[in-house]
């Protein structure tokens, strides 16, 4: 019964040598000016625990004040009670690349004593900025959707040295199948290195045993064998133990570095040896901007856009692809065709009926008619009958009581209406 399966086509590659320059070469130039002209923009989400080192993290990775001096520190008894999402834009350009950067804070995040709802503002907000797509999407003008969809969200671990909280793993599972989770352990430089390691592990055993997503950059076979190792490195250090400083401070070779100074040394930020910062920048701008941004179009957004849909009821519609298949077209055509037809006769049918029972109507009453007149003559024939009658009676009567055989005036008028 088992068939066999079709021997696999062989497809051959037949490679020849351009007999001159076409010019696809020059795509990527093309690409290049483009998205020059065009500019980049990134949206970062940052959520933690207050006091974690969000704000700083920004300036350090942006290398400028993002966070006005108002929003930069807030007492503890001014801070809100429930999660505020605060979204600060910048426009920065470096090298005359363009990139608008866009930093949407939640100030209030796990600074409740319950803390059960935390992430319920932040996951409507995330949803939100879903649906504002697919509504610029639906639009019959859409050549410029702006795009305020989360591309990546950096989540801040406290540095307990523990393991992750109740709270860590309810938000992250809330969230990631909604954005590019990128976890990080907040001021590492409160650790040692061997702590961050142990640390490492719990999370990452905890992130497991969880199932939770986290975002990973995509290794492909035809990079080169550095960005391989590179990537390999970065994938190897998530979660990242990053510190946060836009000071400059002094090193023991007297250099000027940003970082943070200890009695026992200077923790360099941009230093890989002292921390995960760099890595952390280079996941999000320097090497995989791009992809977090084609993950969130492609993969976060689209299985958003198609859960809803459905929950609305909506359906893959394929009518586009059915009006040009010929044969289904004709097939199509035949049925409505006939089914026109068929109310045709149905409408004919009708009226016929419809005009049967006037005439049968119509014909009825003439007959009752009919009968009526047929019995007002019988009547009136009856009477004259009588009539007759009675007066044939009274001439006999009046003959017998003559008895001379003469003509009588009675028998005249009789002659008279016989005639
Ligand atoms: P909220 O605005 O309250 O949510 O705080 P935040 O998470 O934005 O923290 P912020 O950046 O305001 O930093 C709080 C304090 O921690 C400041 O005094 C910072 O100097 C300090 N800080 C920030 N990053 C680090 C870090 O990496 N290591 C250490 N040791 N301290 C840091």
């Amino acid at each position: 019964l088992s068939e066999k399966p079709a021997p696999a086509r062989e497809v051959k590659v037949i490679r020849r040598k351009l007999n001159g320059y076409v010019g696809f070469a020059n795509l990527p130039k093309q690409w290049h000016r483009k998205s020059i002209r065009r500019g980049f923009n990134l949206n970062v989400m940052v959520v933690g625990e207050s006091g974690l080192g969000k704000s700083t993290l920004m300036n350090t990775l942006f290398n400028r004040n993002l966070y006005s001096a108002s929003s930069a520190a807030i007492p503890a008894t001014e801070k809100p009670s429930a999660v505020e999402i605060e979204s600060l834009s910048a426009d920065i350009e470096e090298n005359g690349v363009r990139l608008h950067l866009t930093i949407i804070d939640t100030p209030g995040f796990g600074d409740a004593i319950n803390n059960t709802d935390s992430w319920t503002s932040i996951v409507s907000d995330i949803n939100n900025r879903f649906d504002t797509y697919l509504e610029a999407e639906s639009k019959v003008t859409r050549n410029t959707i702006a795009d305020t969809r989360v591309h990546a969200l950096i989540y801040f671990i406290e540095p307990t040295g523990h393991s992750l909280k109740p709270l860590d793993i309810t938000f992250m599972k809330q969230v990631h199948g909604k954005v590019n989770l990128v976890p990080v352990i907040a001021k590492s430089d409160t650790m040692t290195e061997e702590e961050i390691v142990e640390f490492k592990q719990r999370i990452n055993d905890d992130i497991i045993t969880h199932n939770i997503n986290i975002f990973k950059p995509a290794q492909f076979e035809n990079d080169d064998d550095d960005t391989i190792l590179s990537t390999q490195d970065l994938i190897a250090k998530i979660p990242f133990a990053v510190v946060g400083s836009t000071t400059a401070v002094t090193t023991a070779d007297d250099r000027q570095v940003r970082g943070r100074s200890y009695p026992w040394g200077v923790i360099e930020v941009d230093n890989e040896e002292h921390c995960d910062f760099v890595r952390l920048r280079d996941l999000l701008v320097r090497n995989f901007l791009e992809e977090l941004r084609e993950r969130t179009g492609n993969v976060l957004y689209e299985n958003y856009r198609t859960e809803k849909l459905k929950k609305m009821g909506i359906d893959q519609d394929n009518s586009v692809f059915r009006e040009f298949d010929p044969n289904l077209k004709q097939e199509e055509e035949k049925v409505l065709h006939e089914a026109k037809l068929a109310k045709m006769e149905a409408e004919m049918k009708t009226v016929f009926q419809q005009k049967v029972s006037e005439k049968e109507k119509k014909l009825q009453m003439s007959e009752s008619e009919l009968f009526a007149r047929h019995k007002e003559m019988k009547d009136k024939l009856l009477k004259q009958v009588k009539v007759l009658e009675e007066k044939k009676s009274q001439l006999e009567k009046s003959k017998t009581t003559t008895g001379d055989g003469s003509l009588q005036p009675a028998q005249k008028t009789r002659k008279g209406f016989l005639r």
